[in-house]
């Protein structure tokens, strides 16, 4: 007889492990299945930013979401350290939005009236980081926007869901979901599985199971290029940022440099003219960065959905099914939020409406949040 579960998600990158996470802090007999290893594909490629206003436009219900996934990190970083002895290495110091242009401080003035976002001229932005370019105008200077060790975050949420009782299945990759009976069968290669309810947790995959549980929806890949150079002789305390790209500056002395924005590319691997883009722009931000010595390089597939905003909620005609994809840009920042609305949905709980409205899979687009 297949083994069976309350819950099963499929993918085991950062919001299928948060997912399993929220799920087994809840006694909830929870399945992860991952094709490969957990904490791979773009969650291992992502800088760490948690950057809410960096990243996002504009006010509203998404931003919402994203400050109050960004708050929760510093408690879920105690707690899974607790029960994992693993440290997401969350460091403070925030980011530095670099303004070269009128058209850089205009573009950036809805984020720039918010209390959590301070004007600096600059001089006062060279006071905060001597090493910056002496092109710049001035920045936005946002403390909230902290940043994690994405390779940590998932394993510690990995770890700490398995000793909570999590079923996590490596090289386990689903080929199949059957929806026909009152318990989803779900199979792998070698193995069949059931369970109550199904969490689609796949990344920019995810567009495989839209495809089989009958919906149109598709996800797009935005190829992302990075680098990590070592640090020894400048002091650099913030993420500097400009038009998509940054430098973050890891505790232990990496700077870590992207990225490159390929949508429609489904190639993993780095190229050399994406890794060279990326260097000639955080040069123009840091100019000591030319001296550095390069550390690696990678590349990773940013999952997009057709709006630029996740898909986080039930299947629309099968109360059974929930997905939690297309994250894009914002994935490690979403994942604590995302991991206990998908939670809470489970288990039947009542979640913010707006938030369940906004993130819903629906025939029509969505409003623009
Ligand atoms: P993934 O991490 O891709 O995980 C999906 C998993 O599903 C994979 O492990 C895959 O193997 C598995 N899978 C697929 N098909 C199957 C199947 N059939 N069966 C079983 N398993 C399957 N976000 C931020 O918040 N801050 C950042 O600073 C940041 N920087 C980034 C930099 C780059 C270069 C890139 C590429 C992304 C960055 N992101 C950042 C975005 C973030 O990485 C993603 O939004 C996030 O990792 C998506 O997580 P995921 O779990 O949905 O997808
Ligand atoms: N959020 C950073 C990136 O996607 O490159």
């Amino acid at each position: 007889m297949a083994t069976h579960y309350d819950a099963a998600i499929i993918g085991g990158g950062i919001i299928g492990l948060s997912t399993a996470y929220h799920l087994a802090k809840k006694n909830v007999k929870v399945a992860l299945f991952e094709s490969g290893k957990v904490g791979k594909k773009a969650s291992q490629a992502a800088a760490g930013m948690l950057g809410a206003h960096a990243e996002l436009e504009k006010p509203g219900v998404f931003f919402d979401f994203a400050r109050a996934s960004q708050s929760r990190y510093p408690t879920l970083a105690e707690e899974v350290k607790e029960i994992s002895g693993i440290d997401m290495n969350l460091k403070t110091g925030g980011i530095l939005k670099l303004a070269y242009s009128k058209e850089d401080i205009e573009s950036g003035n809805q984020m720039n009236r918010l209390d959590s976002v301070v004007w600096k001229s600059k001089e006062e932005a060279l006071a905060m980081e001597p090493s910056i370019s002496e092109s710049i105008l001035g920045a936005s200077f946002i403390e909230d926007d902290i940043q994690v060790e994405p390779t940590k975050v998932c394993k510690a949420f990995a770890k700490s869901a398995r000793l909570l009782g999590a079923d996590i299945y490596e090289y386990t990759p689903i080929t199949a979901i059957d929806t026909d009976s009152a318990a989803i069968t779900i199979k792998s290669q070698n193995e069949t599985f059931s369970a109550d309810q199904l969490i689609v947790a796949s990344g920019v995959w995810s567009g495989h199971f839209f495809q089989q549980l009958g919906l149109e929806k598709k996800l797009y890949p935005v190829k992302g290029e990075c680098l990590s150079v070592w640090n020894e002789d400048i002091a650099l305390e913030r993420t500097l940022y400009h038009e998509h790209c940054y430098i973050v500056p890891r505790k232990n002395g990496r700077l870590v440099i992207g990225a490159t924005m390929k949508p429609g590319d489904w190639d993993e691997e780095p190229t050399l003219g994406g890794i060279g883009a990326v260097m000639k722009k955080a040069a123009s931000m840091l100019p000591a960065v030319t001296r550095m010595k390069i550390d690696t390089f990678w590349a990773g597939l940013r999952p997009e959905t057709e709006d630029s905003t996740p898909y986080i909620g039930k299947h629309p005609n099968d109360n059974r099914i929930l997905f939690a994809a297309g994250h894009y840009r914002n994935g490690i920042l979403l994942a604590p939020a995302t991991g206990s609305m998908i939670s809470d949905l489970v288990l039947g709980k009542k979640v913010n409406q707006e938030w369940e409205d906004a993130f819903a899979i629906k025939d029509k687009e969505r409003q623009v949040i």
